[in-house]
């Protein structure tokens, strides 16, 4: 992600995050996460931890330890991810799982996740672990439903929000209600937090869903139809069009070489501008409840600003 528009300091933050980890009893853990998923991130959650930090007037010197579990929590899934979805590649790079063996890429997020249950539990804000606890179960249960979907092409709509809402948003939604907490803010203004996460979010992985269908992407052309998957392009194209349920069902999960898909461009095309609306509509969201959150008094508009920029990126954003 481009982060020139970020504020100077929130730059300066992001740049100095501690990604260390020092496993002193197994170097071989801190080596393996450094190659593969702590391997130069977009750190996109801390970005959103310390921007909402900012808008809510926490310093981001309070907000530092909670910008680095969530980007903990999250390498933490994209080794089990991978792990799960037998991948050889993440961005171009050997994943954990590869480099290593399956067992040890498990092995490895639990750790992460036993390092932040260790650092956040000595700050001692309860409520932010208690969230963060229950953020790990959506997680879990997101992943879940999603695995127990995989290979069937007759899923609804409720299903994909729900997965994305689990799978891809809720970490985010925790980065944007930790800062509210840390500001001291009362539930009202959590809960809006929490939902301008909610809705970046799974606008963030419809975006993705679209992305996927793209030829010249950094991923192979569908490549949630070869693992399985229906995604938000793929429902779209089948409520227009419920012929294309039969043929997709036969190929879903095992892609022949040279396949014939079963759509025409037309249908892709159209059903991609359909998610892309969908998207622009959660931004719309986000971007009313950052309205309510630039009244805040100690806010600072150069916080709002970049964030404002996020939404624009994302709605922009074409890979
Ligand atoms: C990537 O999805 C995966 C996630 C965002 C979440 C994965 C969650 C788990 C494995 C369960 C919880 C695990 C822990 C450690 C709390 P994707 O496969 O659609 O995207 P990709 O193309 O980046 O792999
Ligand atoms: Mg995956």
């Amino acid at each position: 992600m481009v982060l020139n528009w970020l504020p100077q300091e929130t730059k300066q933050a992001i740049e100095n995050l501690d990604l260390g980890l020092s496993v002193y009893s197994v170097p071989e853990i801190d080596i393996l996460l450094s190659k593969t998923v702590l391997f130069r991130g977009k750190k996109f959650r801390p970005t959103l931890c310390f921007l909402m930090s900012q808008t809510f007037g926490v310093d981001l010197d309070r907000a530092q330890p909670y910008a680095r579990a969530a980007e903990f929590v999250h390498a933490a899934t994209l080794a089990h991810d991978d792990v799960i979805d037998e991948s050889p590649t993440r961005r171009h790079r050997p994943t954990l799982n590869a480099l290593s063996s399956n067992a040890r890429a498990v092995l490895a997020g639990d750790l992460l996740l036993a390092r932040v249950m260790a650092e956040l539990s000595a700050l001692g804000e309860i409520e932010i672990i208690a969230d963060l606890a229950n953020t790990v179960e959506e997680l879990v249960s997101g992943e879940w439903l999603q695995l127990e979907a995989r290979n069937i092409a007759r899923v609804n709509r409720i299903h994909l929000e729900t997965v994305a809402k689990k799978k891809t948003a809720s970490l985010m939604s925790w980065c944007c209600a930790t800062a509210a907490r840390l500001a001291g803010k009362s539930q009202s203004w959590v809960a809006l937090a929490r939902q301008f996460g909610e809705s970046l979010g799974i606008a963030f992985q419809m975006i993705d869903d679209i992305i996927d269908y793209d030829p010249a992407g950094e991923k192979p052309f569908a490549q949630d139809v070869r693992e399985g998957l229906v995604n938000f392009v793929t429902l779209e194209m089948l409520e227009a069009k419920p012929s294309l349920l039969e043929p997709l069902q036969k190929i879903l999960g095992a892609v022949p070489e040279g396949v014939q898909w079963p759509w025409q461009p037309s249908d892709l095309e159209r059903a991609s501008a359909q998610v892309r609306a969908r998207a622009d509509a959660k931004l719309e969201v986000a971007g009313q409840i950052l309205d309510q959150l630039s009244q805040l008094s100690n806010s600072s508009p150069d916080a709002v600003q970049a964030l404002r920029s996020i939404l624009v990126y994302l709605r922009e954003r074409v890979r």
